[in-house]
C-alpha cells in the first residue's frame, strides 16, 4: 500500500495530524495497536485550551463538544481550607473546557472514517524504516497477522511515550531529558454530581489533590500518592476519606458516589530533542512528557499535529522544506514552555518529600498569588495556553 503520510497512532496526535491532513487534501493512512473500542473508551485527560477547542471547531468536530464540554472561566487553587480563586478568562480573556479525551478521539475518529480516511486497528509488529532515504515505509502485520507495508513520503511518529516511533531513531541522533517524580497520580471517576462549579487544585500536608469532573453528573478526582503505589493498597474507603481530607472545609466536602473506573498514573517529564529524523517526524507524547498538574499532554499533542500538518501542507504546495526543517525547534518553544509550568504547579502543590522549608515556601508562594496581579496573571496565562498565533 502507498500513501503520502504514514501516520502511527490514533490518539489526539495522530487524529488531529490526519484531519488537517485530509482537510487540504493530502492523504495518510492510520495504523492503530490497539482496537477502536479500546481507544474510546480509554480514560484520561480532561481539560482542553481554547487553542484545541478551537481547532476542532475548525475541524468540523466541534459539535458535540460545543453541546457537552463545560467552559470554564477560573479555577481554585485551595490550602488550609482557603480558595484562592484565579480568574482566568478575566485576566487573559480566554477559557477552558472540560470534555474527555475519549470523547476528542470518538468524534476525531468518527469524522476521519466519515469522510473515507483509511484507519487499520489492532495491527502489531511495527518497524518504522528508511527514514533516512526518500523512501520510507512502515512494516507490520495486520489484525488478522498477515504481513503489511505502508510505502509514504513521510513518516509521523504519533504512537505515545512507549511507541516504536522514537526508538527507531539510530542512537546518538536525538538529546533525552528527562526526570521522574517520586510520586504519581490516584485518579478516579466517580457517579457523582461535582460539588465545586471550576476546578480545585489542593495543597495539603498530605499531599496534593485535584477535583475535576467530566459532566453535571460524573466527577474526577486526583489524589497523589507514592511513586509505585498498588491500586490493592486503595479501597473505596480509602480513597474517599483521602480526598476529603484533602480537599474538604469545614461547611463543605466532596460528593461521593459509585467508582467507575480508576487507575494510577506516573509523574514524568520528558523531552527529547530534535523531534525529527530525516523523514521521521515525532509528535505529541512519542516527543515528550509533562507531569499532568498543568493538564498540557493533549494540548500540546494537538499543537505538534497542527505545527506539522502546516509543515506538510507547505511542502506539498511548494515543494519547500524551511517549514519541515523547522518543524521541532518552532514545537520546542511551546514544549519547553509547558515543561516549566507543568513542572512549577507540580512543585508549588505537591509534598515533594522535603521537609518544612520546602512547605513554607510553597504556601507563600500560594500567598504571592492570591495578592500579586503580576503573579496571578502569568499563572493564568500559561495555564490558559498561549494563542496559537503567538511564538510559542
Ligand atoms: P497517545 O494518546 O498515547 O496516543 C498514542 C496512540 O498510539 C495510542 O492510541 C496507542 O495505542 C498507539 N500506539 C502505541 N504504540 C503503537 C504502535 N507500535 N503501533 C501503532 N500504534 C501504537 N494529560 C493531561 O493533560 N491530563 C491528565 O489527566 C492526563 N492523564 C493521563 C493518564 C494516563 C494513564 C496517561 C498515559 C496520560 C495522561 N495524560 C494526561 C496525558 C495525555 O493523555 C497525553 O498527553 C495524550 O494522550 C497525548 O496524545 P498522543 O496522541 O501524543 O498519545
Ligand atoms: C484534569 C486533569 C489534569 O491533569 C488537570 O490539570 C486538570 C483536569 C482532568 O482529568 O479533568
Amino acid at each position: 500500500m502507498r500513501t503520502q503520510v504514514g501516520i502511527v497512532g490514533a490518539g489526539p496526535a495522530g487524529l488531529t495530524l490526519a484531519l488537517l491532513l485530509a482537510r487540504e487534501g493530502i492523504e495518510s493512512v492510520v495504523l492503530e495497536a490497539r482496537t477502536k473500542d479500546y481507544i474510546e473508551r480509554r480514560v484520561r485527560a480532561g481539560l482542553l485550551e481554547q487553542n484545541t477547542v478551537d481547532l476542532m471547531h475548525e475541524l468540523g468536530v466541534g459539535e458535540r463538544l460545543a453541546r457537552e464540554g463545560l467552559q470554564h472561566d477560573g479555577i481554585y487553587l485551595r490550602r488550609q481550607g482557603r480558595s484562592i480563586h484565579l480568574p482566568i478568562a478575566e485576566l487573559t480573556g480566554r477559557n477552558v473546557t472540560i470534555y474527555a479525551q475519549q470523547e476528542v478521539v470518538k468524534d476525531m475518529l468518527a469524522a476521519l472514517l466519515e469522510r473515507g480516511a483509511e484507519v487499520q486497528f489492532e495491527i502489531s509488529e511495527v518497524e518504522v524504516r528508511d527514514f533516512c532515504s526518500e523512501r520510507p515505509r512502515i512494516a507490520y502485520r495486520l489484525a488478522g497477522g498477515g504481513p503489511a507495508e505502508l510505502r509514504c513520503d513521510f513518516v509521523a511518529g504519533c504512537d505515545g511515550f512507549h511507541g516504536v516511533s522514537r526508538a527507531a531513531v539510530p542512537e546518538g541522533t536525538l538529546t533525552e531529558h528527562e526526570y521522574t517524580y517520586r510520586f504519581a497520580w490516584l485518579g478516579i471517576l466517580a457517579e457523582a454530581p461535582p460539588a465545586t462549579d471550576e476546578l480545585i487544585y489542593a495543597w495539603h500536608e498530605r499531599g496534593f489533590a485535584l477535583y475535576s469532573m467530566r459532566s453535571p453528573q460524573v466527577s474526577r478526582l486526583y489524589v497523589q500518592v507514592p511513586e509505585d503505589e498498588q491500586l490493592c493498597n486503595w479501597p473505596e474507603d480509602r480513597i474517599w476519606t483521602e480526598l476529603q481530607t484533602r480537599l474538604a472545609t469545614q461547611d463543605w466536602q466532596v460528593n461521593e458516589g459509585r467508582i467507575l473506573d480508576r487507575g494510577i498514573t506516573p509523574m514524568r517529564t520528558f523531552v527529547c530533542e530534535p523531534m525529527q529524523c530525516g523523514r521521521l517526524f515525532l509528535v505529541g507524547d512519542a516527543a515528550h512528557i509533562v507531569p499532568p498538574t498543568g493538564a498540557k499532554g493533549l494540548n500540546l499533542a494537538v499543537n505538534d499535529a497542527r505545527l506539522l500538518a502546516a509543515a506538510l501542507v507547505s511542502w506539498y504546495r511548494g515543494g519547500s522544506r524551511a517549514a519541515l526543517a523547522g518543524y521541532s525547534e518552532t514545537a520546542l518553544r511551546r514544549i519547553w514552555r509547558a515543561q516549566d509550568f507543568s513542572n512549577y504547579m507540580t512543585q508549588l502543590l505537591h509534598d515533594l518529600g522535603r521537609g518544612d522549608f520546602d512547605r513554607k515556601l510553597q504556601l507563600s508562594r500560594l500567598e504571592y498569588i492570591s495578592r500579586s496581579h503580576a503573579a496571578a496573571l502569568s499563572l493564568a496565562e500559561n495555564y490558559a495556553g498561549l494563542p496559537a498565533q503567538s511564538d510559542f
